[in-house]
């Protein structure tokens, strides 16, 4: 078979939360832990996404270190997956402003991330002047810098959450057309590859995805979380008013994300069936229920919690595998890149 070369990028924007860790890094480490010898594995931390809002510069540096040091926490290890910053290779970019070059305008302003900050932007300032000054064009332009990551590896399978299904179809139909363009094959196609657990929502309002970026500390369990607190935001987790426990992502999407919780932090990474976990729950209540889920993403999160707390004190070991990281990173893209400018004739 063919060699995979998986990709997939975090922002370094706040402590990853039980979203980010059962969507997608609990994945990129089973994949890294089943890799075959001809794989390549690459994990990245992505700065030039995170300055797409404000973000103050001190805070900025803080938070590159402690996204690594979680990574490292939930088990990339970096003498099996390259962990780099996609800031320190500034081939990123450059594939990018290639790639907006044949990217329409149409395929970006259809982008539901995209449609839902110009409704913020528009809405949270309709009593004064419509300001949409906070929409720079980095903004838009967001997707295709994540299709430049993607291709730019000529990566094959990309574990992430289902929030970036849209943009990862974005990503392949970007590759399609430079393909079809230039008449060349350089770029696969990527696969997205989802896990068990697509979707973790919001503790406080389980509409929404759990999200980095949601004001509430409460919606959302950080991977550094400890005991009480997990227990605490849990107990204090939005249901319903139906006493009953049962399985019902559309009509009951609260009590249901506990249900997926549980399933996803005491399983293996099978399918579980999330009926007959309710099931269990038959004559009991909602509080039993809670009290589950949060001793199972206890158990869960405080192997990673006590192993961050580790490496976080250890800024000369992360110094260094952060700069050696970039290092190889940069050495792998030079190829690509001149292909890429020879096809265009630059
Ligand atoms: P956030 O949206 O919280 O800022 P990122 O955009 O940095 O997180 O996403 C990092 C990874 O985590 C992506 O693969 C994304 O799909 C995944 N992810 C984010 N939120 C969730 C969630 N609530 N459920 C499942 N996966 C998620
Ligand atoms: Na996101």
């Amino acid at each position: 078979t063919r060699p995979r070369v998986v990709f997939s990028g975090i922002q370094p924007t706040g402590i990853p939360h039980l979203g980010n860790y059962l969507g997608a890094i609990q994945n990129w480490v089973q994949l890294q832990d089943t890799a075959s010898a001809n794989d390549k594995i690459l994990y990245c931390i992505v700065g030039y996404h995170a300055i797409t809002l404000p973000q103050d510069p001190v805070h900025l540096e803080t938070e590159r270190f402690n996204m690594l040091a979680s990574l490292l926490a939930c088990g990339i290890d970096p003498s099996k997956s390259l962990l780099y910053n996609q800031d320190q290779v500034p081939e990123h970019t450059e594939l990018a402003w290639i790639l907006n070059c044949i990217t329409p305008m149409g395929w970006l302003y259809r982008m539901t991330t995209w449609k839902s900050k110009l409704a913020v932007a528009r809405n949270a300032n309709s009593e004064e002047e419509v300001n949409e000054s906070m929409l720079n064009l980095g903004l838009l332009a967001y997707p295709v810098l994540q299709a430049a990551d993607i291709l730019l590896h000529k990566s094959t399978h990309i574990p992430v959450g289902e929030d970036q299904t849209q943009h990862l179809e974005l990503a392949q139909d970007i590759a399609r057309a430079f393909n079809h363009k230039f008449n060349t094959d350089i770029f696969p196609i990527p696969q997205q590859l989802s896990t068990p657990t697509k979707r973790v929502l919001s503790l406080r309002d389980p509409s929404q995805k759990m999200s980095k970026s949601a004001p509430s500390e409460k919606s959302r369990i950080l991977i550094t979380d400890d005991p009480a607190a997990i227990s605490a935001k849990i107990r204090g987790a939005v249901t319903d008013s139906n006493p009953d426990i049962t399985f019902d992502p559309t009509g009951r999407p609260g009590v249901s994300n506990l249900l997926s919780m549980l399933a996803a932090c005491t399983t293996e990474s099978s399918v579980a069936d999330l009926d007959s976990t309710a099931q269990l729950y038959r004559g009991k209540q909602i509080q039993d229920l809670k009290r589950d889920v949060a001793d199972a993403i206890i158990a869960r999160v405080e192997p990673i919690r006590t192993e961050y707390e580790r490496l976080r004190k250890d800024l000369a070991w992360l110094r260094d595998v952060s700069q050696a990281g970039d290092q190889e990173a940069r050495g792998r893209v030079g190829q690509t890149m001149s292909e890429v400018k020879k096809i265009l004739g630059l």
